[in-house]
Protein backbone atom coordinates (compact mmCIF):
# COMPACT_ATOMS: atom_id res chain seq x y z
CA UNK A 1 0.00 0.00 0.00
CA UNK A 2 1.06 2.76 -1.08
CA UNK A 3 0.76 6.55 1.52
CA UNK A 4 -0.03 9.60 0.86
CA UNK A 5 -0.09 12.69 3.44
CA UNK A 6 -1.55 15.78 1.98
CA UNK A 7 -0.51 19.07 3.14
CA UNK A 8 -3.61 22.58 2.25
CA UNK A 9 -4.25 25.66 3.75
CA UNK A 10 -7.68 26.37 2.34
CA UNK A 11 -10.76 25.39 0.47
CA UNK A 12 -8.61 22.10 -0.35
CA UNK A 13 -11.15 20.75 -3.33
CA UNK A 14 -7.62 19.27 -4.89
CA UNK A 15 -7.53 17.51 -1.41
CA UNK A 16 -11.24 16.27 -1.74
CA UNK A 17 -10.57 15.55 -5.66
CA UNK A 18 -7.40 13.35 -5.01
CA UNK A 19 -8.94 11.72 -1.67
CA UNK A 20 -12.24 10.67 -3.98
CA UNK A 21 -9.78 9.08 -6.52
CA UNK A 22 -7.96 7.28 -4.39
CA UNK A 23 -10.83 5.71 -2.36
CA UNK A 24 -11.48 3.39 -5.85
CA UNK A 25 -7.43 2.47 -6.46
CA UNK A 26 -6.62 -0.59 -3.99
CA UNK A 27 -3.23 0.34 -3.61
CA UNK A 28 -3.31 3.96 -2.38
CA UNK A 29 -4.72 5.31 0.41
CA UNK A 30 -4.18 9.35 1.49
CA UNK A 31 -3.42 8.67 4.73
CA UNK A 32 -3.26 11.94 6.35
CA UNK A 33 -4.46 15.76 5.76
CA UNK A 34 -1.72 18.81 7.40
CA UNK A 35 -2.82 22.32 7.75
CA UNK A 36 -1.74 25.34 8.89
CA UNK A 37 -5.16 26.58 9.30
CA UNK A 38 -7.24 25.41 12.05
CA UNK A 39 -10.32 27.64 9.90
CA UNK A 40 -9.38 26.00 6.64
CA UNK A 41 -12.38 24.55 4.82
CA UNK A 42 -10.34 21.09 4.09
CA UNK A 43 -10.91 20.27 7.79
CA UNK A 44 -14.78 20.13 7.24
CA UNK A 45 -14.01 18.17 3.60
CA UNK A 46 -12.03 15.83 5.44
CA UNK A 47 -14.68 15.47 8.38
CA UNK A 48 -16.97 14.20 5.97
CA UNK A 49 -14.71 12.09 3.89
CA UNK A 50 -13.61 10.42 6.89
CA UNK A 51 -9.89 10.94 6.60
CA UNK A 52 -8.09 11.93 9.74
CA UNK A 53 -6.72 15.90 9.77
CA UNK A 54 -4.58 17.91 12.05
CA UNK A 55 -3.91 21.92 12.34
CA UNK A 56 -0.56 23.09 13.21
CA UNK A 57 1.39 25.97 14.01
CA UNK A 58 4.55 27.65 13.08
CA UNK A 59 6.64 26.27 16.45
CA UNK A 60 5.30 22.91 15.16
CA UNK A 61 6.28 23.04 11.42
CA UNK A 62 9.29 25.28 11.36
CA UNK A 63 10.70 25.51 14.37
CA UNK A 64 10.66 22.37 16.19
CA UNK A 65 10.67 18.53 15.16
CA UNK A 66 6.61 18.05 15.66
CA UNK A 67 5.34 17.60 12.05
CA UNK A 68 8.35 15.96 10.78
CA UNK A 69 7.13 13.56 14.00
CA UNK A 70 4.12 12.85 12.61
CA UNK A 71 5.04 12.36 9.06
CA UNK A 72 8.33 9.88 10.40
CA UNK A 73 5.24 8.03 12.31
CA UNK A 74 2.84 7.65 8.99
CA UNK A 75 5.93 7.12 6.74
CA UNK A 76 4.50 8.74 3.36
CA UNK A 77 5.77 7.55 0.15
CA UNK A 78 4.71 10.80 -1.08
CA UNK A 79 3.51 14.54 0.10
CA UNK A 80 1.30 16.59 -1.76
CA UNK A 81 1.26 20.18 -1.17
CA UNK A 82 -2.34 21.25 -2.75
CA UNK A 83 -3.15 24.57 -2.03
CA UNK A 84 -0.39 24.77 0.82
CA UNK A 85 0.84 28.59 1.23
CA UNK A 86 3.68 28.18 4.20
CA UNK A 87 7.59 27.29 2.53
CA UNK A 88 7.80 24.11 3.17
CA UNK A 89 11.49 23.61 5.85
CA UNK A 90 14.29 21.90 4.39
CA UNK A 91 15.06 20.53 7.58
CA UNK A 92 12.13 18.17 6.24
CA UNK A 93 12.51 17.99 2.80
CA UNK A 94 16.01 16.30 3.85
CA UNK A 95 14.25 13.69 5.11
CA UNK A 96 11.62 13.14 1.84
CA UNK A 97 14.00 13.23 -1.61
CA UNK A 98 11.68 13.50 -4.14
CA UNK A 99 8.63 12.82 -2.29
CA UNK A 100 7.28 15.89 -2.03
CA UNK A 101 5.28 17.52 -4.83
CA UNK A 102 3.07 20.82 -5.57
CA UNK A 103 0.79 22.07 -7.74
CA UNK A 104 0.76 25.12 -9.22
CA UNK A 105 -1.71 27.26 -11.17
CA UNK A 106 0.31 28.77 -13.86
CA UNK A 107 2.98 27.56 -16.53
CA UNK A 108 6.45 27.80 -14.44
CA UNK A 109 8.63 29.20 -14.26
CA UNK A 110 6.59 32.20 -15.29
CA UNK A 111 4.19 33.24 -12.35
CA UNK A 112 5.99 31.39 -9.34
CA UNK A 113 6.99 32.65 -6.13
CA UNK A 114 6.50 34.77 -3.17
CA UNK A 115 3.25 35.87 -3.32
CA UNK A 116 2.06 34.24 -6.70
CA UNK A 117 -0.65 32.43 -5.51
CA UNK A 118 -4.56 31.97 -6.08
CA UNK A 119 -5.84 35.02 -7.87
CA UNK A 120 -2.66 36.92 -7.94
CA UNK A 121 -1.50 34.39 -10.56
CA UNK A 122 -4.29 35.19 -12.37
CA UNK A 123 -4.38 38.73 -12.31
CA UNK A 124 -1.14 38.88 -13.27
CA UNK A 125 -1.50 36.62 -16.44
CA UNK A 126 -4.75 38.80 -17.88
CA UNK A 127 -2.34 41.76 -17.08
CA UNK A 128 0.49 40.38 -19.44
CA UNK A 129 -2.29 39.51 -22.33
CA UNK A 130 -0.52 35.84 -22.00
CA UNK A 131 -2.14 33.44 -24.70
CA UNK A 132 -1.72 30.61 -22.84
CA UNK A 133 -1.97 29.47 -19.00
CA UNK A 134 -2.26 26.45 -17.26
CA UNK A 135 -1.39 23.92 -14.62
CA UNK A 136 2.25 22.97 -13.07
CA UNK A 137 2.87 19.88 -10.76
CA UNK A 138 6.25 20.11 -9.46
CA UNK A 139 8.91 18.55 -7.11
CA UNK A 140 9.44 20.98 -3.82
CA UNK A 141 12.64 22.11 -3.42
CA UNK A 142 13.80 24.80 -0.52
CA UNK A 143 12.63 27.76 -2.55
CA UNK A 144 8.96 28.34 -4.03
CA UNK A 145 7.81 27.30 -6.94
CA UNK A 146 11.63 25.94 -8.44
CA UNK A 147 11.71 22.24 -8.07
CA UNK A 148 11.86 20.11 -11.01
CA UNK A 149 9.15 20.08 -13.31
CA UNK A 150 6.87 16.63 -13.19
CA UNK A 151 3.98 17.71 -15.56
CA UNK A 152 1.88 20.50 -17.28
CA UNK A 153 -1.28 20.70 -18.88
CA UNK A 154 -2.59 24.19 -21.29
CA UNK A 155 -5.30 26.32 -21.55
CA UNK A 156 -5.81 29.53 -24.02
CA UNK A 157 -6.10 32.62 -22.42
CA UNK A 158 -9.15 34.71 -24.15
CA UNK A 159 -8.96 37.72 -24.72
CA UNK A 160 -12.50 38.51 -23.11
CA UNK A 161 -11.32 35.97 -20.44
CA UNK A 162 -11.52 37.63 -16.83
CA UNK A 163 -8.96 36.38 -13.62
CA UNK A 164 -12.11 34.75 -12.87
CA UNK A 165 -12.57 33.02 -16.02
CA UNK A 166 -9.32 31.65 -15.59
CA UNK A 167 -9.17 30.53 -12.49
CA UNK A 168 -12.58 28.13 -13.48
CA UNK A 169 -10.42 27.30 -16.38
CA UNK A 170 -7.47 25.82 -14.14
CA UNK A 171 -9.80 24.41 -11.62
CA UNK A 172 -11.19 22.23 -14.55
CA UNK A 173 -7.43 21.12 -15.47
CA UNK A 174 -6.18 20.71 -11.83
CA UNK A 175 -9.32 18.14 -10.81
CA UNK A 176 -8.81 16.42 -14.37
CA UNK A 177 -4.95 15.89 -14.02
CA UNK A 178 -3.85 15.91 -10.75
CA UNK A 179 -4.90 12.56 -9.57
CA UNK A 180 -3.60 10.66 -12.69
CA UNK A 181 -0.09 12.57 -12.59
CA UNK A 182 -0.23 11.69 -8.72
CA UNK A 183 -1.13 7.89 -9.48
CA UNK A 184 1.70 7.56 -12.38
CA UNK A 185 4.27 8.84 -9.74
CA UNK A 186 3.14 6.45 -7.12
CA UNK A 187 3.52 3.76 -9.86
CA UNK A 188 6.92 4.86 -11.57
C1 LIG B 1 -5.07 25.50 -6.49
O1 LIG B 1 -5.36 26.35 -7.57
C2 LIG B 1 -3.63 25.08 -6.53
O2 LIG B 1 -3.11 25.04 -7.82
C3 LIG B 1 -2.96 26.17 -5.76
O3 LIG B 1 -3.88 26.53 -4.75
C4 LIG B 1 -5.20 26.22 -5.15
C5 LIG B 1 -5.80 25.37 -4.08
O4 LIG B 1 -7.17 25.19 -4.22
N1 LIG B 1 -1.65 25.77 -5.31
P1 LIG B 1 -7.90 24.14 -3.27
O5 LIG B 1 -7.61 24.53 -1.82
O6 LIG B 1 -7.38 22.78 -3.59
O7 LIG B 1 -9.36 24.27 -3.57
Amino acid sequence: MKRVVIFASGSGSNAENLIKFFHNIDNVSVIQVLTNNPHAKVLDRCKRLNISALSFNRVAFSKSEDVLNILKKQKPDLIILAGFLWKFPKFILNHYENKVINIHPALLPKYGGKGMYGMHVHNAVVANNEKKTGITIHYVNENYDEGSIIFQAKCDVLPTDTPEDLASKIHLLEMEYFPKVVNDLLNE
